[in-house]
């Protein structure tokens, strides 16, 4: 195999691999208010444990569209486990989001605060976590080996700033990152 058609094949394996994360990591962001995970709870720290943006809707708006492109899979391959696969990915994304979160109230920054990195790749991180501790990776045939998920990081990164660069010049955001 030549080396563009290799590289093509990563990135679509890679796609393939996260899109239910991905989808799974950005259907809470159209909610406008839910009841707080952390019911309002504050940590020893004296400030909020997650805060009002992890709310009950949004977790379940994680597991809901995981596993929706899990049944997508399912319906295009007939392989059932792709639902369990979908699932799992919006369990993953869902608790690499609530960390994130957590982590940022210690820091003490708040509730949309930026924290770069950290919140375009956190969910990515922990879906990776459970999928590979579940098996449900190589039992769907979708391995995810370390090229498969540096290659995920490196493309969320980059669509996320060349999405924000987008929205700048169109004029939907005051700054360019
Ligand atoms: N959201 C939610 N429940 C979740 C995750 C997200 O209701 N479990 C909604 C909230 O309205 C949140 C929005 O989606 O404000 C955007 O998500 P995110 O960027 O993750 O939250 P932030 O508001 O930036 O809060 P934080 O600083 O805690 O990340
Ligand atoms: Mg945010």
């Amino acid at each position: 195999m030549d080396i563009v058609s290799e590289i093509l094949s990563l990135l679509a394996r890679t796609l393939l691999v996260y899109l239910p994360a991905m989808a799974a990591n950005g259907a809470p962001v159209f909610l406008r208010r839910g009841r707080p995970i952390d019911m309002g709870r504050v940590f020893i720290d004296g400030r909020r444990v997650l805060g009002d943006g992890k709310t009950f809707e949004g977790l379940g708006l994680f597991l809901f569209f995981g596993t929706a492109v899990g049944a997508v899979y399912t319906s295009a391959t007939g392989e059932p486990l792709y639902i369990v696969y979908g699932l799992l990915s919006g369990i993953g994304a869902a608790l690499g989001d609530l960390l994130g979160a957590f982590i940022k109230r210690r820091i003490g920054l708040r509730r949309g605060e930026p924290a770069p990195v950290l919140d375009q790749t956190g969910f990515m991180v922990m879906a990776t976590v459970v999928l590979r501790a579940t098996g449900i990776d190589t039992a769907t045939g979708l391995g995810i080996d370390l090229r498969v998920f540096v290659t995920g990081l490196l493309v969320i990164l980059v669509a996320h700033k060349a999405t924000n660069y987008g929205a700048y010049r169109l004029g939907l955001k005051e700054v360019p990152y």
